[in-house]
């Protein structure tokens, strides 16, 4: 069986994801079914991109540890694949054991061959983006990836020598048409990326730590990209004893990824693996973006359109058929709400709905739910015939090139082809004058037409196949080859009038409904945060008893001498003494300090403040520029516990 390897991208977990982010995973996964039909052994991988600056910070505003707070939202980004009913065979995370020792191994290998070098950045950083900038990249001074603003930085860094790699980059553009697509993206990277020199990647960070630490240095943490990238081969299992996987599936046959992270997969990416000497990807296709009425969705927006409104109201295939006939794939399309229910209407409702209850009334009405041999041809037929069994094909060819909406389109010439057939052939009359022959042929045609239309549908509305394929009295396996054939239902198989399909909505209704289901989603999502929020400020009183407050008494003070703002004090504490290094040193001259009493924290971990040690934190106030030590009302021994 010839394999076939496809990959979403590795998500981000910052926040919840909404309907754009749903686009690239479910276009991988109508493909995997639509391979899987067709008789490949595909292996489909998506996953979890969780470390960086962005998320730590995240964390860290949500008052919880990277790996609790990422934990958490990749737990809620499976429900929603499962919810979608995306079959994916490994969801890779990043945070992996696995991966980790995966990627320091690679980060080894290439300093080693002196692919990556260390050197010192300098330059424009934007955090969201966890991206340098040149001044001469940058969008009115802002980066111009997100617009936001950039910081200078300077730092030890280890480079990736992307530079050597232009030359066979653009020769494998040039080689592989195919390569790089749709052809537009191609132009962007040339013009954009690839016109002149590339400069090296800096591919380590050392001003934060929530990374894979590079296993020679481990001041640096792995560049996120470099760690997300190389999930598409350590899903597989490379660098593990367990490769098999790897050997099997590797090289990608498509890389499906958003706009805006084509360059990431289509120039650092193989580069990487140019570096390696591993095959490259068969093929990087970079899908335009889902805009809400023509405006990037995001949550500071409040244009977020979320899916599990969408999914519960109307059902994963209505979703996923609007997701992929709506936009063209390569290009922008703007989500609407109005759009949306629209297509349910015409497409759903109306034209396929329509003609599959049609259909199996009229088998049971006229034949008594059988459904008879064709016995009657008239010229008429041949085009319904003609149009069903070219179907196929067309469907697979534009599948190839990731056409989906035109390969729906396809389908959907077969179904208003048949509806338009049994407007032409008007069986009622035929029921009515008794010409049982003619009725017979065409409420077969109908039923095979039918049968083929549920074949091919199925990678894109699984459920909806089987359900038509019940309606008219077949089992739930398909077989796509019959997709192409005529004849292959068997008369006297029984129909068997089941749900409506797609009930015809009331538009304006549904607009209210679906816009009080966001909105109620929205509200959730912000009141948990909230409660969240607000818990995580209280603590508890075993939490308080943690911390041993004492009374001590400063035995002696002076200047730190390696640190303007530092005080290194000497404390009597009952009958111990100790030193704490204290940040007061505006504030107090040694000598004020010398025989006052002061409240400390005295269980606090030592530690060493520029070279001395601080043995517990000394407590004081401090308001709008002003500070003041803190200290009991009445006289009391040092020593004296605080509770
Ligand atoms: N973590 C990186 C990918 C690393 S891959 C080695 C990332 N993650 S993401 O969560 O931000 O994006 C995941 C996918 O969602 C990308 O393909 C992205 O293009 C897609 N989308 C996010 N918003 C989108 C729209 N509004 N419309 C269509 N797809 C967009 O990027």
């Amino acid at each position: 069986m010839e394999k076939f390897y496809i990959t979403t991208p590795i998500y981000y977990p910052s926040d919840n994801l909404h309907i754009g982010h749903t686009y690239t995973t479910v276009a991988a996964d109508t493909l995997k079914k639509f391979k899987k039909a067709q008789g490949y052994d595909v292996y489909l991988v998506t996953g979890s991109d969780e470390h960086g600056q962005k998320i730590q910070e995240k964390a860290k505003e949500n008052h919880m540890e990277p790996k609790e707070y990422v934990d958490g939202i990749v737990a809620d980004i499976k429900k929603l694949w499962d919810m979608l009913e995306v079959d994916y065979d490994k969801f890779i995370r990043t945070t992996d054991k696995q991966h980790e020792k995966a990627v320091q191994k690679i980060f080894e290998k290439l300093y080693q061959q002196e692919d990556i070098y260390k050197s010192t950045y300098e330059g424009l950083y934007c955090t969201p983006c966890e991206s340098f900038w040149s001044e001469s990249q940058l969008v009115d001074g802002k980066c111009p990836d997100c617009g936001r603003e950039v910081q200078l930085t300077k730092e030890e860094a280890y480079f990736f020598k992307l530079s050597k790699y232009r030359d066979r980059i653009i020769q494998l553009y040039e080689e592989n048409p195919e390569f790089l697509q749709p052809e537009s993206r191609k132009n962007e990277m040339l013009n954009n990326f690839l016109k002149e020199e590339l400069e090296d990647l800096c591919v380590s960070r050392t001003s934060f730590d929530w990374g894979i630490k590079v296993p020679f240095d481990s001041k640096h943490v792995v560049y996120v990209w470099i760690d997300a990238l190389l999930c598409y081969i350590t899903a597989l299992g490379y660098g593990t004893e367990n490769n098999e996987k790897f050997k099997k599936y590797w090289p990608a046959d498509v890389h499906l990824v958003g706009k805006e992270i084509v360059r990431f997969h289509a120039i650092i990416w193989p580069a990487v693996l140019m570096a390696l000497d591993m095959e490259l990807p068969k093929k990087v296709f970079g899908h335009g973006w889902i805009l809400f009425e023509d405006d990037k969705m995001s949550k500071s927006k409040g244009n977020v359109i979320y899916p599990e409104p969408l999914i519960e109201l109307y059902g994963i295939d209505a979703f996923r058929y609007f997701l992929l006939r709506e936009f063209s794939f390569g290009q922008d399309g703007s989500f609407s709400r109005e759009k949306f229910l629209q297509r349910i209407n015409s497409d759903l409702a109306n034209d396929l709905g329509n003609l599959v209850s049609r259909t199996v009334t009229m088998v049971e009405k006229y034949n008594d739910g059988i459904i008879p041999a064709p016995a009657k041809e008239e010229e008429i037929d041949k085009s319904l015939i003609e149009v069903s069994t070219n179907a196929k094909a067309k469907v697979e060819k534009n599948m190839d090139k990731l056409n989906y909406s035109q390969a729906l389109e396809e389908i959907w010439k077969v179904v208003r082809r048949t509806n338009k057939y049994i407007d032409e052939t008007a069986p009622w009359i035929l029921a009515k004058e008794g010409d049982k022959e003619r009725l017979d042929t065409v409420l077969y045609n109908l039923t095979d037409s039918i049968r083929i239309i549920a074949t091919l549908v199925n990678p894109f509305m699984e459920r909806t196949s089987k359900e038509i394929l019940k309606q008219i009295g077949l089992g739930e396996n398909i077989n796509w080859e019959d997709g192409g054939i005529w004849g292959k239902i068997e008369p006297g198989t029984k129909v068997k009038r089941g749900k409506v399909l797609f009930p015809r909505l009331d538009i304006d209704k549904e607009l209210e409904r679906l816009d009080k289901a966001n909105q109620k989603l929205i509200d959730e999502r912000s009141k948990k945060l909230e409660n969240k929020k607000v818990e995580e400020q209280y603590i508890t009183i075993d939490d308080f008893e943690k911390i041993e407050f004492k009374v001590a008494e400063i035995i002696e003070a002076k200047d730190h001498p390696n640190a303007d703002k530092l005080l290194i004090l000497r404390l009597k504490v009952g009958e111990e003494t100790r030193q704490v290094v204290s940040g007061i040193k505006q504030y107090y001259t040694p000598e004020e300090l010398v025989g006052k009493k002061v409240v400390i924290v005295a269980n606090l971990k030592p530690i060493k403040l520029r070279g001395e040690e601080s043995h517990g934190m000394i407590l004081a106030a401090e308001k709008d520029g002003k500070l003041t030590l803190v200290s009991t009302l009445e006289d009391i021994e040092s020593g004296a516990i605080i509770s």
